[in-house]
């Protein structure tokens, strides 16, 4: 390859990926990504300003997604994660659709942890209410395994908690109860944390649940998809790059990015700010 070419596919391959969410528990992405990928620069989206998308109905979500997306590529992204179970649940095909650059879910690599995981195969599977009456789990589980039992519920008061910081209280201890009890007594061994707020909660549930329920969250099998697809597209960073987190908000910061911060120990560095512009690819 001539040399004007070579560094031009290396400027190309430099470009960051982007991740977006509804707001900052797409971080949980983010530090997977960071510890499989460190050569990669990374553009994060949180569209605080519009958090949350779980109650909100799929045409609204997928318009918001559209124009996040819009926004990671005006970033020069050169492919885009939905670090968003809710908007991965209801606006993937949308966004794999109008996007230019490849899109990666959570709720594949998600649903592809848990049927490694499982023995009984009963799952059960948590999230938003968006999430939930999707279906987008069941559809995910039963086309990699058709055999598989899913028992699926949503638990709207679980992101308020966690974005309260309340992560080992009792009370919070109370509702994971009131909410995974139920599945536990079905028989699952397995349980999908399907909001990317949830791993935010995962010392509290595995001290709840006990060594008998796999706790799968698709932060880490997300990463994992990235890279191969980074890999098979030929996108991969070069290895001098030192990969750059760029942290961005459609809103001001505020408490829930503290919480986030220290659980996950991410260097998010300084906050930017974006306006959300109006949805423009097609
Ligand atoms: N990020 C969302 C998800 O993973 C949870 C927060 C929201 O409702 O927007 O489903």
């Amino acid at each position: 390859m001539p040399a004007s070419n070579e560094k031009a596919a290396g400027a190309e391959r430099s470009r960051p990926i982007g991740v977006f969410d509804s707001g900052i528990g797409g971080l949980t992405v983010v530090s997977a990504l960071r510890a499989l990928l460190p050569n990669e620069s990374i553009f994060y989206l949180g569209d605080t300003a519009r958090v949350p998308y779980g109650g909100k109905s799929a045409a609204t979500v997928q318009r918001y997604s559209l124009e996040i997306a819009s926004m990671l590529l005006e970033e020069n992204a050169k492919t885009v994660v939905v670090a968003c179970n809710t908007a991965s649940a209801v606006a993937l095909p949308q966004l794999t659709e109008s996007v230019p650059v490849r899109v990666t879910g959570v709720i594949l690599p998600g649903a592809q942890a848990a049927v490694a995981a499982t023995r009984s195969g009963h799952v059960g599977v948590i999230g938003t209410r968006a999430t939930i009456k999707s279906g987008a789990y069941e559809r995910a589980l039963r086309s990699l395994n058709p055999e598989i039992r899913v028992t699926a519920r949503a638990c709207p008061l679980l992101v308020p908690l966690i974005e309260e910081g309340w992560l080992e209280q009792p009370i919070t201890d109370q509702i994971i109860l009131k909410y995974v009890g139920p599945l536990v007594d079905e028989g699952i061994d397995t349980l999908v944390l399907g909001c990317t707020h949830y791993p935010l909660l995962r010392k509290a549930m595995a001290r709840l649940l006990g060594d008998s329920i796999t706790l799968v969250d698709s932060a880490q099998n997300c990463a994992n998809a990235v890279r191969d697809l980074l890999v098979r597209e030929n996108l991969r960073a070069p290895e001098t790059d030192t990969g750059r987190l760029q942290v961005a908000l459609t809103d001001q910061p505020d408490s829930f990015l503290r919480v986030a911060r220290e659980a996950l120990q991410l260097d998010v560095g300084e906050i930017q700010l974006r306006e959300v512009s109006p949805h423009v690819h097609q």
